[in-house]
């Protein structure tokens, strides 16, 4: 989508990261694997791993309490929380109503939203679509995952690469011309099949076989969707850079999703994008899914690397198949 200059950007982010670290060493004790493999195939050197009696809305609450505070908005002010999540506490109430209660959001209305990795991107659309609409005012918008719960931990080929965290923005009026330039989403449901947690669902619900047949963890074909990342990345970012009439050189910071470093390092190349303009974090936390985009933005903003009127490009690509990408004028 194309939009015109109408300001709504983030007033303030958030993060949560548990405070368990799980190292690569660790993993060699558990799997057939080693930190050498690890480190050079993906970039990942350890990952968090949420305590065993909390669950996703917890680090839900914990990143948009800070995302509200940094915005400088109070719970009431808040129109609408969308939570992007594929471990929610349950199926239904919505994680994110577990989150407006915990917050004391009682003025929010709330859903959960699915797009896998790339959920914090279609939620900032849905976002930008209600604010402009005139819907709502303010929307916390949220990307918490506890992947370490359905990751099979005797699967070298994928236990190695997820953890916990959660990160949040707030999203609301900002000066014209700043804030949210270009968006673009897409899907391509014929590679769904590459990444999935077969059981759990209508489909096939829990039962004895479908535990024993570990049918309950997340499978990836990891080759399919690492080629269909590395086409998708570059693609996404130029999107939204000619929808804004910008160009390469424009962009101050790219803040990809993080899922393997190589992923990260050819989008770079195929961008021409300098090292130094791409924010990776995945080596501290590995893929934390929809939580991957909006922690790494906290941490770029808070360490004082993203700068007001830097241009951002967020972008990321995961299960679905699906995508997204959004430039920003940053402004806060
Ligand atoms: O958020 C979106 C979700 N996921 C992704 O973005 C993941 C995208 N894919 C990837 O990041 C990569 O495909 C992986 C990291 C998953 C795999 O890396 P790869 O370079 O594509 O490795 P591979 O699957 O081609 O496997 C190469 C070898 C295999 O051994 P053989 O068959 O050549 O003997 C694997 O069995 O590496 C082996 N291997 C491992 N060895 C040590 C696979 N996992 C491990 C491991 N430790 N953990």
């Amino acid at each position: 989508m194309i939009l015109n200059n109408k300001g709504i950007g983030i007033l303030g982010t958030g993060k949560y990261v548990p405070e368990k670290v799980l190292t690569n060493h660790d993993l060699e004790k558990m799997v057939d694997t080693n930190d050498e493999w690890i480190r050079t195939r993906t970039g990942i050197s350890e990952r968090r791993i949420l305590e065993d009696d909390k669950a996703t809305s917890f680090m839900a609450t914990e990143a948009a309490r800070k995302a509200i505070e940094d915005s400088g908005l109070s719970p009431e002010d808040i129109d609408l929380i969308i939570v992007s999540t594929v471990t929610p506490d349950m199926a239904f109430p919505s994680t994110a109503c577990l989150v407006q209660d915990n917050l004391g959001c009682t003025n929010a209305a709330a859903f959960d939203l699915e797009a896998a990795c790339s959920g914090f991107l279609y939620g900032l659309s849905m976002a930008y679509g209600q604010i402009f609409a005139g819907l709502v005012k303010n929307v916390l918008l949220i990307g918490a995952e506890a992947l370490t719960r359905i990751t099979d931990w005797t699967d070298r080929n994928t236990c190695v690469l997820f953890g916990d965290g959660a990160g949040a923005a707030v999203l609301g009026e900002v000066p014209e011309g700043k804030g949210i330039l270009a968006l673009n989403l897409g899907a391509d449901g014929r590679g769904g099949k590459y990444l999935t947690q077969p059981a759990g669902g209508s489909l096939m619900p829990a039962t004895k076989e479908s535990v024993e047949n570990r049918m309950h963890y997340i499978r990836m074909e990891g080759n399919e969707v690492f080629k269909f990342a590395v086409r998708t990345m570059a693609d996404a970012s130029m999107n939204v850079l000619e929808k804004a009439n910008m160009e390469i050189s424009d962009v101050d910071f790219l803040v990809p999703h993080q899922a393997n470093i190589r992923i990260i390092n050819s989008s770079r190349k195929k961008l021409k994008l300098p090292k130094d303009k791409v924010v990776v974090n995945l080596n501290k936390y590995g893929n934390m899914s929809s939580a991957s985009i909006p922690v790494a933005l906290d941490e770029a903003v808070k360490e004082g690397r993203i700068d007001n009127n830097d241009n951002v490009i967020l972008v990321g690509f995961g299960g679905g198949l699906t995508w997204g990408s959004c430039l920003l004028k940053w402004h806060k």
